[in-house]
C-alpha cells in the first residue's frame, strides 16, 4: 500500500500539536513493512502560488512555446504534487487550524491537485463526477479552540474544507479522523486533552497496518 503523509505545519513537535500528531503518526506507520511511506512537507517543498502564470504557462505549452522560468516553477511542483497523489492509495494529512482555516502551504497543495480531469469532472448536466473513489484519507488535525458545539462548528473551515474537498468533491473515503481540540482554551486539560489525541493517532496508523 502507497501511503502519502501531507506534513502541513513547520513549527516545531515542541510547540505545535499537529507536529506532533505527524511525528506521532510517521512513527508508527515507518515500523510497518507493508506501507510504502512518503511524506510531502508542504513548507520544505518549492510551492508557489497559483495564479495566472500556470494558465499563461499551460497555453506556451500549447502552442509549443517555452513557459517564463516563473511559470515552469509553477507547472513543475504542480506536476510533483499530481504524480505524488496519482500514487497514493491512502493520502494522510497533519494539519493545524489556523485563523479558522488550514494553512496558506496547505491550500497551495490542494490548489495544485484541484483539477477538472484529475479529481473531479462536470456531467453533462453541469454536476460534479467524484474521479477518486478508490484512493481513502486520513484527517489530523489540531485546533486550540472548541468547535464541535452547534454554536462554534460552523466557524470551522479546516477540517469541514478538507472534508468537503476530498470526501464531497474527489469521492475519497476518509477512514481516520482524529482532531485534538480544545486544549488552549481549556489550558487545565491540556495535557490530558493532547496525550489522549496522540493515543488516538497511534490507534489510527496501527489500524491503518492491520488493514
Ligand atoms: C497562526 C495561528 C493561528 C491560529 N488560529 C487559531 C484560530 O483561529 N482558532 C483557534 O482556536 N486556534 C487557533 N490557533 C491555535 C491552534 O489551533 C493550536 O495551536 C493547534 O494546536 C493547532 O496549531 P499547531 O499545530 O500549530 O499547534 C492558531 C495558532 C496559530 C499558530
Amino acid at each position: 500500500m502507497n501511503l502519502l503523509v501531507i506534513k502541513a505545519n513547520n513549527r516545531p513537535s515542541d510547540q505545535a500539536i499537529s507536529s506532533k500528531m505527524y511525528d506521532t503518526f510517521i512513527e508508527e506507520v515507518s515500523k510497518a513493512s507493508n506501507l510504502n511511506v512518503k511524506t510531502y512537507d508542504v513548507f520544505a517543498e518549492d510551492t508557489p502560488v497559483l495564479g495566472q502564470e500556470l494558465f499563461s504557462g499551460f497555453a506556451k505549452l500549447e502552442a509549443h512555446e517555452v513557459p517564463s522560468e516563473t511559470e515552469q516553477r509553477l507547472l513543475d511542483a504542480k506536476q510533483k504534487a499530481m504524480d505524488l497523489f496519482s500514487e497514493a492509495d491512502v493520502i494522510a494529512f497533519a494539519f493545524p487550524l489556523w485563523n479558522l482555516t488550514i494553512p496558506a502551504k496547505l491550500q497551495t497543495f490542494i490548489d495544485y491537485i484541484f483539477s477538472a480531469g484529475f479529481t473531479f469532472n462536470y456531467a453533462e448536466d453541469g454536476s460534479l463526477i467524484p474521479l477518486l473513489p478508490e484512493k481513502k484519507i486520513i484527517l489530523l488535525n489540531a485546533r486550540g479552540g472548541v468547535y464541535s458545539t452547534p454554536e462554534t462548528a460552523p466557524m470551522e473551515m479546516a477540517v469541514n474544507y478538507m472534508k468537503t474537498t476530498f470526501a464531497g468533491v474527489f469521492g475519497m473515503e476518509i477512514i481516520e479522523e482524529v482532531i485534538i481540540e480544545g486544549h488552549n482554551a481549556q489550558p487545565d486539560q491540556a495535557e490530558k486533552i493532547i496525550s489522549q489525541g496522540l493515543a488516538e493517532v497511534k490507534e489510527a496508523a496501527k489500524r491503518l497496518i492491520n488493514s
